[in-house]
């Protein structure tokens, strides 16, 4: 009768050259190693079970370890130098050629083709900008705490990567100044990539995208702004939701908003569980003044927000860094 010792080490070393090494459990050698309890003295076969039991583990563990090392032998070493689909073939990936919309560019389509049914002009926001645009146009006093609330980047040169898309507000208040004044109506919406000086975590990332949303006329509303975001919102989302307002700081706008929605049941939410969505309000007479509009004329609402979180509710993803992580396996998800 062989040692139970001597089975191990010989069924060990079969598994570490075999192609099956899986076979190896069902070998004879274990079966005997079975027969034989029957033969034992009652009270030795307890322990003998569990030296039989031990050796199964180990031999399991030894052919996990040859199981992996032989599905490495069979991925095709990757060449650098090939062109694109030598290497994405062997490794089961898609050629580049199915390369896809991003999903954050794709919802911003959708995004933008709401306000554009809407009415409003869509413009997209710069990459660079300045101090005038980033605050100065924006009624933050020079040295005022609010600045600091931006986490702004700057250039050698002082220049800003714009921490919001309000940074084209400015730009689209004296472009609409002319129609304004012949009796229409500035409307536009300014969308693009923002970036602000963060700690990235699952729900801050130093660049994002933003939509901004800008109406002046003579008659304008804080309950047309409200009743604008709840069609934008009902629109993307394709069902009646509820909303609520919170009163906010931002230098741009007296009265400042944050602008929450209730999240609705079909996206997984609990009645009372509220996610803010944006900041918004009353365009700041100084920030009419600024862009030579008659603030005692006209008067007009402003609203800004993150595309990202837009996003995350529509489809249940829990971590904003996916969006810049280029991963394959979540990108693929939204083709
Ligand atoms: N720009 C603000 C932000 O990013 C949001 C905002 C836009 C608030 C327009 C009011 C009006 O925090």
């Amino acid at each position: 009768m062989q040692s139970i010792n001597d089975v191990s080490q010989a069924l060990l070393a079969q598994v570490v050259t075999s192609d099956t090494p899986r076979d190896i459990l069902k070998s004879s050698e274990i079966k005997d190693l079975y027969n034989q309890i029957a033969q034992l003295d009652p009270s030795e076969r307890g322990a003998y079970g569990k030296q039989v039991n031990t050796l199964k583990l180990n031999l399991m563990s030894a052919i996990e370890v040859r199981e992996a090392e032989l599905d490495n032998a069979t991925v095709t070493p990757i060449d650098i130098s090939a062109p694109w689909d030598v290497n994405s073939r062997p490794l089961g990936l898609l050629p580049t050629t199915y390369g896809s919309e991003h999903p954050l560019m794709k919802e911003l389509s959708v995004v933008i083709d709401i306000f554009t049914r809407m009415g409003f002009a869509a413009i997209e926001s710069r990459q660079i900008d300045d101090d005038f645009h980033m605050f100065g146009a924006l009624n933050f006093p020079e040295n005022h705490p609010a600045r600091d609330g931006y986490d702004t980047f700057r250039t050698e040169e002082n220049f800003i990567p714009p921490a919001h898309t309000s940074t084209m507000q400015h730009r689209i208040l004296k472009d609409g100044k002319a129609r304004l004044e012949a009796g229409g109506q500035i409307a536009a919406v300014s969308y693009g990539r923002v970036f602000r000086n963060e700690d990235v975590d699952a729900t801050h990332e130093h660049t994002f995208y933003q939509c901004e949303g800008v109406f002046v006329s003579e008659t304008a509303t804080l309950g047309d702004m409200l009743g604008t975001l709840r069609a934008f919102f009902e629109s993307y989302y394709g069902q009646a939701l509820k909303i609520k307002t919170q009163p906010a700081y931002f230098p741009f706008v007296e009265p400042g908003l944050e602008f929450a929605i209730e999240r609705p049941a079909a996206l997984g939410g609990k009645p009372g569980e509220w996610l803010e969505m944006l900041g918004c309000g009353m365009i700041h007479p100084n920030v009419l003044l600024a862009a030579g509009i008659d603030p005692t004329q006209y008067q007009g609402f402003a609203w800004g927000g993150g595309i990202e979180r837009l996003v995350m509710l529509k489809y249940g993803i829990e971590d904003l860094r996916h969006f810049e992580s280029g991963k394959l396996q979540f990108l693929r998800k939204f083709v």
